[in-house]
C-alpha cells in the first residue's frame, strides 16, 4: 500500500490495494492512522461490489442505518444510495445529500468515525468531472483559532439537531423532502457535544462545531452563542483550511468525520450522479486500534 498525500490542508491517495480482497489488521491500522494524518482518503479504480463495500466499512466500526433511509442498496438498509437518477420517473437515491456544510451524524448521541462514498457514476461537463465534494480541516482550524476565542469555547459544548438540515433542505425551490415524523425525531434527539473536542485517532483537538447541524452553545445567552457561532464558522470558511475532491469513477472516498467538515456541490442538474454511501460510527477505542 502507498499513500501519497496531496500536498494541500487535507487529502491523500492509497494506491497498491484492492478494497475487493480481504484487508489484513496491518491494512486496516495503516489506513486508520492515514485517516488522523490526511483526513480525506482516495482509494481509486475500486470494482468492489456492495457486499464487499460494507465489510470494508465495518472493519473500523459498526455501519449506522440512517434515520431518513429513504434509500439503500437492496438488503443492505446500511449502504444508502445518493443519485439524481429516476427510474420510471421515480427517484432511485436521495439526490440531495450534502449540499451545505455540515459533519456528518453530528446530530447523534454516538457521532461517526467516518463516511465512505464509493462512486458508481460520476457527472461529467465538458469532460471534466462536476458534483465535487469540498472539505475543511478541522484540526488546521481549531489550531487557527486566537487564544481569546479557543478560552471562550474551552468546555463549552454545542447542541446539533437533525432537524436543522432537514428543513434547510426542504426550504430549498422544489424540494421534494417530506417532513421528519415525530418517530424520526424521537429516534435522533437534539445531542450536546464539546466544541473543542478530542480527535479519537490523532489525540489533538479539533473544531466539532458547523452550522448544518449545530443550532447554539449550551448555557450561553442566545445573542451571544450566535455571535460566538458566526465567529467560528468566518473562521473555518478561511480558504487555508479548504479542500475539494473532484471525483473519479471507482473511486472510494474515506473521510474522517471529527476532523473534516463538508459540502457536496450541485452543479450538475440531470447529469447522472450515484453514489453508494456506508457512515461508520466512532464505536471502537481507535487509539488502541493505531497503536
Ligand atoms: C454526504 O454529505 O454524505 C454526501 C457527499 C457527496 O455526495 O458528495
Amino acid at each position: 500500500m502507498q499513500i501519497i498525500p496531496t500536498g494541500e490542508t487535507l487529502g491523500a491517495r492509497i494506491e497498491g490495494i484492492d478494497l475487493a480482497q480481504a484487508l489484513t489488521a496491518d491494512d486496516t491500522r495503516t489506513i486508520l492512522r492515514a485517516l488522523g494524518a490526511h483526513g480525506v482518503l482516495c482509494l481509486p479504480r475500486q470494482t468492489l461490489g456492495v457486499d464487499a463495500f460494507a465489510d470494508f466499512g465495518s472493519r473500523f466500526g459498526g455501519l449506522e442505518i440512517n434515520v431518513a433511509n429513504m434509500f439503500h442498496e437492496p438488503d443492505h438498509p446500511e449502504v444508502m444510495i445518493l443519485s439524481n437518477i429516476l427510474k420510471d420517473g421515480k427517484p432511485t437515491g436521495l439526490g440531495d445529500a450534502g449540499q451545505g456544510w455540515h459533519t456528518d451524524m453530528s446530530y447523534s448521541r454516538l457521532i461517526a468515525l467516518t463516511t465512505i462514498l464509493h462512486a458508481q457514476q460520476v457527472p461529467l461537463r465538458d469532460g471534466q468531472p462536476v458534483g465535487n465534494t469540498e472539505f475543511r480541516n478541522m484540526h488546521a482550524a481549531y489550531e487557527g483559532l486566537p487564544a481569546d476565542i479557543k478560552a471562550r469555547i474551552a468546555g463549552r459544548t454545542a447542541t446539533h439537531d437533525f432537524n436543522k438540515f432537514w428543513e434547510m433542505m426542504r426550504a430549498r425551490p422544489g424540494n421534494t423532502r417530506p417532513p421528519l415524523t415525530q418517530a424520526q425525531r424521537d429516534r435522533k434527539p437534539p445531542v450536546s457535544h464539546p466544541i473543542a473536542y478530542p480527535h479519537p485517532i490523532t489525540g489533538k483537538t479539533v473544531l466539532y462545531c458547523t452550522i448544518g447541524y449545530v443550532t447554539h452553545i449550551d448555557g450561553m445567552d442566545p445573542a451571544e452563542s450566535a455571535a460566538l457561532l458566526d465567529i467560528l464558522y468566518a473562521h473555518q470558511d478561511r480558504p487555508e483550511y479548504l479542500y475539494t475532491h473532484r471525483w473519479t469513477k471507482g473511486d472510494v472516498l474515506m473521510w474522517d468525520n471529527i476532523g473534516t467538515t463538508h459540502n457536496a456541490i450541485p452543479d450538475y442538474g440531470d447529469i447522472p450522479r450515484y453514489m453508494r454511501r456506508v457512515q461508520v460510527l466512532a464505536d471502537r477505542d481507535y487509539a488502541a486500534m493505531v497503536a
